[in-house]
């Protein structure tokens, strides 16, 4: 199963998640750190100050990425690098390390893709009332256009917002991630009104500030409903029920992805929130739904659903023992053929999958691997889904796995492992898991290494001798 020709084969992270020097080269504390450090919030009262030390270790961690293969890496900008408190004089020192980074990443011949806002806002425009204040719209623009004017010489792929209905959802709603407020529903539709309003400025920043032809993309999640059968009625109560569901609330994907394509919010979803709807002034649709280039989309998972006779679609619930991955998200590979499907059916840009991975209970074994066959069966499983979407016609020109290496998974703390590769926290030292060896593979067979079933155990993954008599003194 071959890809297109020039398909971009990538991994991903994002910068509170892997960066740590938290308090160094100038940079503020963001909405994750002043969450992070009120007890209870994170699972261990973990935080991101230290995460993988990618700030310091940058130029190993791009040689790991070099020594894949990637064509791509999707990283994402601090915002509290860039402009500490919010407002004000530009850090030049923020804006110098992404300068080494993506020196690093172009020298490796890797593209970087980059996201503008993965979650950290500065918790001193927190102060002001964040994502709840109108005026974020301007500060986002500042902060965007400081980061293009630098950077645009070299990146030309940009994303504005990662999974706007998780920060408002989670952050503003349910109060489980930064910046922990559980608004009412008006509040946190309002919120996520004026963030869908700094996307569309960050828009026009970045084609204004740009100094090459820009990408510009967005990068919401979708989580599509998956037809129970091929039957024709089914795969319309599907589609129908992906862009309409509301049982997910401020996750429904259409609202995230109407507004922002389309122009307009969804008449379903409008319905459901009745005057919980945002206040939308004149020219807001307008100035949210400037065009991209492209569509960025995270997809992880799917549910299940089975047309019920009157045109709507039932859930479907997993059988018990249903596979699922560490975080108990259900491994449902037809998200990731319906997903782009669908997506490209109803707006018609071309796509790249942003995010795509699992967690899993990776540790380094005695044989100095680590073995992680979860990971290869699940990714095995999504792309060739993906390939079978691309060939019946979505136009997907990338896949970035999540992540190129384990991470502060927010809420979680360190307990959730999506990399490639391992990181042993106390000591920094990376380890490639069997994924990262296989992933190469496929990078360079362009996705032919996936016609063949992984098969294990691998002859060169066998333990070492040395490893053997490590455990026959255990076992006397
Ligand atoms: C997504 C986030 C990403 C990571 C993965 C597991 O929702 O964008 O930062 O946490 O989930």
């Amino acid at each position: 199963m071959r890809f297109p020709e020039g398909f971009v084969w990538g991994a991903a992270s994002s910068a509170y998640q892997v960066e740590g020097a938290s308090a160094e080269a100038g940079r503020g504390p963001s909405v994750w750190d002043a969450f992070c450090a009120r007890p209870g919030n994170v699972r261990g009262n973990d935080t991101g100050d230290a995460a993988c030390d990618h700030h310091h270790r940058y130029t190993a961690d791009v040689e790991l990425m070099a020594g894949l293969g990637l064509h791509a890496y999707r990283l994402s900008i601090a915002w509290p690098r860039i402009l500490p408190t919010g407002t004000g004089p530009v850090n030049d020192a923020g804006l110098a390390f992404y300068d080494r980074l993506i020196d690093a990443l172009l020298a490796a011949g890797i593209t970087p893709y980059v996201t503008l806002y993965h979650w950290d806002m500065p918790q001193a425009l927190q102060e002001r009332g964040g994502w709840q204040n109108r005026e974020s719209v301007g500060w986002f623009a500042d902060y965007v256009t400081a980061v293009v004017r630098r950077l645009s010489d070299r990146v030309r792929y940009w994303m504005t917002l990662n999974e706007p209905q998780v920060f408002i959802s989670h952050g503003h709603f349910e109060g489980i991630h930064a910046p922990g407020l559980k608004l009412a529903r008006r509040d946190a539709l309002q919120a996520g009104h004026h963030a869908l309003l700094a996307h569309g400025a960050a828009v026009r920043a970045i084609r204004a500030e740009s100094r090459q032809s820009p990408k510009v993309g967005y990068a919401p999640m979708l989580k599509p409903r998956l037809p129970a059968s091929s039957a024709a009625a089914d795969v319309t109560a599907a589609q129908a029920a992906t862009f309409t569901a509301m049982d997910e609330e401020l996750f429904n994907n259409a609202w995230w992805l109407d507004s922002v394509l389309h122009g307009a919010y969804p008449e379903a979803a409008l319905r459901h929130f009745g005057a919980d709807a945002p206040a939308v002034q004149d020219g807001d649709m307008e100035s949210m739904s400037a065009p991209l280039d492209f569509l960025g989309i995270n997809i992880y998972s799917g549910v299940v659903v089975r047309a019920n006779g009157d045109g709507l679609a039932d859930l479907v619930a997993y059988g018990p023992g249903h596979a699922s991955t560490a975080f108990r998200w259900a491994v449902a590979p037809e998200a990731l053929y319906w997903g782009p499907l669908l997506l490209h059916e109803r707006y018609g840009l071309p796509m790249y999958i942003t995010e795509n991975g699992l967690s899993s209970l990776d540790w380094v074994s005695l044989d100095g691997r680590v073995h992680d066959p979860q990971r290869i069966d699940f990714t095995q499983r999504y792309l060739l889904a993906l390939a079978r979407a691309i060939r019946d016609g979505a136009d997907v020109r990338g896949y970035f796995h999540w992540s190129i290496m384990d991470n502060f998974e927010w809420a979680e703390g360190y307990r959730q492992r999506f990399g490639l590769v391992h990181v042993d926290y106390a000591t920094q030292t990376r380890t490639l898991k069997d994924s990262a060896y296989w992933y190469q593979q496929v990078i360079a067979s362009n996705g032919a290494a996936l016609d063949a079933p992984y098969t294990y155990p691998r002859p060169d993954a066998r333990p070492t001798a040395a490893a053997a008599v490590t455990t026959q003194q255990h076992g006397e």
